[in-house]
């Protein structure tokens, strides 16, 4: 099979929000924090009426139904997510209700994790299955995303939520290039979640972000050098590939400060192999005995690097931050969000032939750098999509009851013979909510 990668895409996102502008008042923060400091302007939730098995059957459901796939056409179905609710049962087997109708109950696949690298881990997979000897030439689904939600305090307004349905198959316009992808990981406790009892992590803040830059150095390098392998890299580098082998690049977003930081990161990157380029003429000699190494908690520097990426970044990157903005962190969700904004802001005849590349981090830690080739009309995928309409078109709460809200997850997380109190006619047509978890921990899902 030939050009082996996305198909078509879904994605769901709870229909309230809390503006960050708003958020920042009540909080008691200075204005700016959240909205230039993290650069989030609106954050989504959801009550105790959604979970992740929820989420992910709606995302599915709705795909299957807009794209009129049949259920039977799929062989493999896998997802990625960090939202944990059970440490045996899957939610791919969770989903696996959809599938009753078709009578289809050969399906591949299972739940990937590790903080929010486990869907690009799963794309992986079902692009390799598709590549394999153990393909039956049916089509994969993979199921990415994740309910982020901190305590409160500096972490909660990096929260969000969000999932998306990806189909895989051959004749794809956005093919994966397999050969070329730079992997990084590592030992490290920067976010996890250890207290099974708990939805929140625990996190240390400073260190996730210096794992994330360096993380973006690691697996950056790593990708150039395949770069260089398998490609002819564009002229005026010396041979050496960098940035400008790269059209679109997306980021795994925390909160889109964080990817301005990791794209200055590239841009560093690019100045240690290659000093000389005219791009950073104007920062003459004042960083040239730095090093990646001694680099990563340089606040000067990072500040120098973001400001002369700025042209590279609003032509390469700002357009794949729509939903991560105005939805927040999404975890597993957030990198393919990234990718369905760019596909809705960049028309698909711009698109054509062009490379995107997609930066996956999870804390933990586990990175790629990888890229698909646009090779076909991508138009369809945005319409479908219809992102900035859905961004529009949602509820906005009030952070007092944003907060109640928090409080009622927190204090129901993992109840057993318990009916949901939140509000089902929020959800949108077609959303999934929890009806009932049973005095054996059952749950059972109905839909709006
Ligand atoms: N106006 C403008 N900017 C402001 C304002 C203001 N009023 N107040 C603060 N800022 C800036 C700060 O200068 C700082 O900028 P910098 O990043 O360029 O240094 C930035 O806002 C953050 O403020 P801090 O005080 O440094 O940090 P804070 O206590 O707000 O915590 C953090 C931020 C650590 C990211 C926290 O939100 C967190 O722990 N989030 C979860 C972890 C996370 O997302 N990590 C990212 C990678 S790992 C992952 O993906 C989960």
């Amino acid at each position: 099979p030939e050009n082996i990668g996305i198909l078509a895409i879904e994605t769901y996102f709870p229909r309230r929000y809390v503006d960050q502008v708003e958020l920042e008042k009540h909080d008691g923060v200075s204005a700016g924090k959240y909205t230039i400091g993290l650069g989030q302007s609106k954050m989504a939730f959801c009550d105790d009426r959604e979970d992740i098995n929820s989420i992910c059957l709606t995302v599915v459901q709705n795909f299957m139904e807009k794209n009129k796939i049949d259920y039977s056409n799929i062989g493999r179905l896998e997802v990625g997510t960090e939202t944990i609710i059970d440490k045996a049962k899957s939610t791919k087997t969770c989903l696996m209700q959809l599938f009753t109708d078709s009578g289809n109950y050969s399906v591949e696949g299972i739940d990937t994790t590790n903080a929010c690298y486990g869907g690009t881990s799963a794309l992986f997979n079902a692009c390799q299955w598709v590549d394999s000897s153990a393909w039956d030439g049916r089509l994969a689904l993979v199921v990415s995303g994740d309910i982020a939600i901190y305590a409160s305090g500096a972490a909660r307004p990096s929260g969000g939520c969000g999932v998306v349905c990806m189909l895989v198959g051959p004749n794809a316009p956005l093919a994966l290039e397999f050969p070329l992808r730079g992997t990084f990981m590592e030992h490290m406790y920067d976010f996890y979640k250890p207290n099974l009892s708990s939805e929140f992590p625990v996190v240390d803040g400073p260190l996730s972000v210096v794992s994330y830059n360096k993380a973006v150095d690691k697996a950056y390098i790593r990708y150039l050098e395949k770069l260089e392998k398998h490609t002819t890299v564009a002229a005026g580098n010396g041979q050496k590939a960098s940035l400008d082998d790269i059209d679109y690049l997306v980021f795994h977003s925390p909160y889109t400060k964080q990817v301005a930081k990791g794209f200055a990161r590239i841009m560093f990157n690019d100045y240690v192999r290659n000093p000389q380029n005219p791009k950073f003429a104007e920062l003459g000699d004042e960083f040239a005995q730095e090093t990646l190494e001694t680099s990563l908690s340089n606040k000067l520097l990072e500040k120098a690097f973001i400001k002369v990426s700025k042209a590279d970044f609003t032509a390469k990157t700002d357009a794949s931050l729509l939903a991560a903005r105005n939805i927040g962190n999404m975890y597993c969700g957030s990198v393919f969000f990234g990718l369905s904004s760019l596909l809705t802001q960049v028309p698909s005849s711009e698109l054509q032939g062009k490379r995107i590349g997609l930066f996956s981090y999870g804390s933990g830690c586990s990175a790629s750098l990888y890229s698909f080739r646009v090779t076909g009309d991508t138009q369809e995928i945005a319409t479908k999509l219809d992102l900035r309409k859905r961004l529009e078109d949602r509820i906005c709460v009030a952070p007092k009851e944003f907060e109640e809200i928090m409080k009622l997850r927190e204090n129901t997380h993992n109840a057993q013979d318990y009916t949901p109190g939140g509000d089902v006619s929020t959800l949108l047509p077609g959303t999934y909510y929890l009806e009932k978890v049973d005095s054996m921990w059952r749950r059972s899902y109905g839909r709006v």
